[in-house]
This record gives C-alpha cells, sequence and structure tokens, in this order.
C-alpha cells in the first residue's frame, strides 16, 4: 500500500476552499436542485469565471458534484453538511469561529514566540474584536451553546449542584449550562456575570425560560470583583482561555468574593483527561491560553489561594474540579 500523503493532511486549498464556499452559502444558493456557476456567481456577486474555479476545486474535493447536461452543481452529502447553521458558523469567515481560525496561518509566529496570533492578525484580543461587533459576538454566543448542546444537560446532571444554594456562573456566556443547572436543581438560584452583550441576551433567555425570578445577570468583568458572598464560584471553559497569569487573577477574584466556606469550581477540558491537542492548539493561538494537567490546574488555584478538593469526570472531555477558599488569604 503507498504511503498516506502528508499534502493531504497539510494542503490548505481545500480547507480554504470550503470555508469560502460557506462563507459565501453556496449550499444554500444551490439547493438540492443545484445551480449553474453563473447562477451561484449572480447570487453571491462573484464574477463568473473566477467562481468557476472554486466550483472545479469542490467538485474535485467531493463537495459538490457536477452535472454536465445541466451544467448544475449540487451539493454531494458531504457538502450539504455546510448547509447547516452550527457547521455554516464554525467554517463561515465572518463568524467568530471560522474568523479566529484563520488567525492559524501565523502559527509560526505563535511557535516562535509564544504570543497569540488572534491579536497579530486582527489588531485586538478576540474579546474586544466580538465586543466591536455585534454579530461576531452573538455567532460565538451560538457556537457555545451549539458545542454544550447535549454537555450541559448532562453536566447538571452528573454534580451535585443542589449542595449550593447560591451559584455566580462567572464568564457564564448567555447560560447554556447554568440553565440547565436550575432546571435540574429547584433549590438552586443564580447569578450569571458576563461582557455587556452577552449578560444582556443571558437575561433574555433566562426570562423567556421562566427562570427569570431564580437568576440575577450582571454585566461585568471577571478581572473585577465579582457579586459577593455566594455559595460556589463557577468557571466553565473559562481558566482555558487564559495565560496563567490571566488566570491566577481570574481565580483571585473568586477567592476575594466567596463566603469563607465557599467552592470555587472549574469545569475544565484537561490535558490526560480527555482533553483534545488540536484545541490546545487553538488555545494557544487565539488567546495563549492552553490545556492544563490536573497538577497544573491545582497548582494554578494554590497560587490564588484556593485549596484543591478533588475532581470527577462530568463528561468525556471534562472534569469538574472542585476547591475550598483558604480563609488567611487577603
Ligand atoms: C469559552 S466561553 C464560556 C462560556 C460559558 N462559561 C460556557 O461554558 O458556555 C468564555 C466566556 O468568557 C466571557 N468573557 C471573556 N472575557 C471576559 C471578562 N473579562 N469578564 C467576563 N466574562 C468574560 C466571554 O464573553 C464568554 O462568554
Amino acid at each position: 500500500m503507498d504511503e498516506p500523503s502528508i499534502m493531504a493532511l497539510a494542503d490548505l486549498a481545500t480547507p480554504m476552499a470550503i470555508r469560502v464556499a460557506a462563507t459565501l452559502g453556496l449550499v444554500e444558493h444551490a439547493g438540492g436542485a443545484g445551480a449553474t456557476a453563473d447562477d451561484l456567481a449572480a447570487a453571491t456577486g462573484t464574477p463568473p469565471r473566477i467562481l468557476r474555479r472554486l466550483l472545479e476545486h469542490l467538485v474535485t474535493a467531493g463537495v459538490f458534484a457536477f452535472d454536465a447536461d445541466s451544467a448544475r452543481y449540487r451539493p454531494t452529502p458531504l457538502g450539504a453538511q455546510m448547509g447547516t447553521a452550527d457547521v455554516k458558523r464554525l467554517l463561515d469567515i465572518s463568524c467568530a469561529g471560522g474568523r479566529a481560525e484563520l488567525a492559524f496561518a501565523d502559527l509560526l509566529e505563535t511557535i516562535t514566540t509564544g504570543e497569540p496570533a488572534y491579536p497579530r492578525r486582527y489588531g485586538c484580543d478576540f474579546w474586544a474584536d466580538l465586543d466591536a461587533d455585534p454579530k461576531l459576538r452573538k455567532s460565538f454566543d451560538a457556537q457555545m451553546n451549539w458545542r454544550f448542546r447535549e454537555h450541559a444537560p448532562r453536566i447538571a446532571e452528573a454534580f451535585d449542584w443542589g449542595r449550593f444554594p447560591h451559584i455566580v456562573d462567572v464568564g457564564g456566556g448567555d447560560g447554556p449550562l447554568l440553565i440547565e443547572i436550575l432546571r435540574a436543581h429547584p433549590g438552586v438560584r443564580g447569578t450569571l456575570l458576563d461582557l455587556a452583550p452577552t449578560a444582556a441576551a443571558a437575561a433574555e433567555r433566562f426570562a423567556a425560560a421562566g427562570l427569570g425570578d431564580r437568576v440575577r445577570t450582571v454585566a461585568g468583568s471577571f478581572f473585577d470583583p465579582l457579586p459577593a458572598g455566594a455559595d460556589a464560584y463557577l468557571l466553565s471553559d473559562i481558566v482555558h482561555d487564559w495565560d496563567d497569569d490571566h488566570a491566577r487573577t481570574i481565580l483571585a477574584q473568586c477567592r476575594r468574593a466567596a463566603a469563607p466556606d465557599a467552592t470555587v469550581l472549574l469545569i475544565e477540558p484537561v490535558r490526560g483527561h480527555g482533553a483534545h491537542t488540536g484545541i490546545d492548539l487553538f488555545m494557544l493561538m487565539c488567546f495563549g491560553g492552553e490545556e492544563r494537567t490536573l497538577d497544573e490546574l491545582v497548582e494554578l488555584g494554590a497560587g490564588s489561594g484556593l485549596v484543591f478538593r478533588g475532581a470527577v469526570p462530568v463528561t468525556e472531555r471534562r472534569l469538574a474540579l472542585e476547591f475550598g477558599v483558604e480563609s488567611s488569604c487577603p
């Protein structure tokens, strides 16, 4: 058998062609019946002779099929995946996820310097970029919901959240996890803190779910003092977005806000416990963050005045890590 070609893995023409096709909505424009290159060019405002070359490569890649009799391009079952909103959002260059992936083009600088590529490419960090563009922000929140659509109810069931009458969800997004925790544990009330547009989206979502009287939303930053005195401070997929210094600051804010016998809970992908190497590289490239080992997370907590109590798996890819608050810390 022939050796597999490294070029099949390293070729950039095909992934970029697919991402451009998703951004232009070629699958949606073609529909099940297919469309000619001229029709697709008119629908997408692209020059027909240029678009045809993209389509020809998409045929080579097995994403579209070309019918010579009708001169129509139809999405194959593989290509049709691009027409679903959740997949399209990951590939579309005008959405947060697709835009961030493009910064992988600067991975060499990240590997050479350790600095994230995203700010280098776009002139500001990921979160500031989202703040400046509501479409990016919305697409990111939707992506976060999609990635937790099956996991959030499982995490809500897999852990005894009922021990904590009041949980502050720190950087809780528009509420995908807290909403499931509140549904599964009627005795719990919550506070969700996130950046302003996402906190506003969370408030709407809680109200629509009939949970408005059990949850408060706060627009703010987790680098500033947090709502004080809660029983638990939850950080779900937060710590891995940040380098050690920033992560320690966030953890220290939780410790300062927490009541003396309160708990700080991390839901995190943990290296050696299901964390994915590709996501680790994305965290480095986009944020300067990382998927850490359990020991590294315990040490990070200790550096912020948190005492590790234990960890349990809550999904195949994430652990819940429980920390107590060291009362002697300022
Ligand atoms: C990876 S998402 C995780 C969202 C949510 N915890 C979840 O698991 O679905 C990271 C969240 O951190 C929020 N965030 C980023 N910087 C923040 C800051 N300085 N203060 C508060 N939230 C912030 C983002 O808006 C985003 O909702």
